[in-house]
């Protein structure tokens, strides 16, 4: 059972630049709503009620501005300072203590999840006891992604940014971990882009035989924001949805 969440709200947002320059991408407008509302509301919806935000150092007052430590939606709020971007899998040794002996959701803060049936989908996925689970969304531009490769729905290798045409299946910024992903995590080696990479912690899962792989399938959304037009996208989505149904996403 997953009861503890982390979302991963620093980052440089270089190609929102000069966007991003005096506020964090995260902190920026979704429609109606600063972006880490979003994925606030996806470990929410998953039964989290205990979520550690990870923000770049001297952010710590614009986020606790928007979202405070205590009476928030009902859910206990946990900040920590990353002194610079040294990769996803570094939430895992910031988050040590937060995390202690349980398992752990991670979510990227610019990333949107929307469906029918995801809140069931994440109930279902957050019971696990050992290993990890991702979930994989089809997409055009594999290139751009970490992907997964499959055979027999099974996942035999996941691979970063691949040149090659390997597989068009992405793996979308919400992961689901055990208590070891601390220990896994520091036992990885930094990349030729100078940064921790998931890609590598999740072919440690493989190895082990512990990675699942679940779907956002066709009715669901996976939307990632770090472009100005994937972010208007995002925005132009949300935004026909609210005034369709006159529903808050
Ligand atoms: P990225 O898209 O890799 O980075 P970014 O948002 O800084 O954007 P850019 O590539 O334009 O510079 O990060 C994905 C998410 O994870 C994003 O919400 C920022 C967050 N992040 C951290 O909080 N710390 C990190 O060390 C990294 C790499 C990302």
């Amino acid at each position: 059972m997953i009861k503890k969440g982390i979302i991963l709200a620093g980052g440089l947002g270089t190609r929102m630049s000069p966007l991003t320059k005096a506020v964090n991408k995260q902190l920026l407008p979704m429609y109606d709503k600063p972006l880490i509302f979003y994925p606030l509301s996806v470990l929410m919806l998953a039964g989290i009620r205990n979520i550690l935000i990870i923000v770049n150092k001297g952010q710590l007052n614009q986020f606790k501005k928007i979202l405070p430590e205590k009476n928030n939606f009902g859910v206990n709020l946990y900040y920590k300072e990353q002194l610079k971007p040294r990769g996803l899998p570094d939430a895992f040794i910031l988050g040590e203590k937060f995390i202690g002996k349980d398992n752990v959701a991670l979510i990227l803060g610019d990333n949107f999840f929307y469906g029918q049936s995801l809140s069931q989908s994440l109930k279902k996925n957050t019971k696990f006891k050992n290993g990890a689970k991702i979930y994989l969304h089809q997409v055009k531009n594999p290139q751009l992604y970490g992907v997964a490769i499959l055979k027999n729905r099974k996942v035999v290798k996941i691979v970063e940014k691949p040149k090659k045409n390997l597989s068009n299946l992405a793996v979308t910024g919400l992961y689901f971990f055990d208590k070891n992903v601390v220990s896994l995590s520091k036992e990885l080696q930094i990349s030729k882009r100078k940064e921790l990479e998931i890609t590598d912690l999740l072919n440690k899962y493989i190895k082990k035989n512990k990675l699942k792989v679940d779907f956002i399938g066709r009715g669901g959304t996976w939307l990632d924001t770090g472009n100005i037009q994937d972010y208007y996208n995002a925005t132009n989505y949300i935004s026909a949805i609210e005034n369709r149904q006159g529903l808050k996403i």
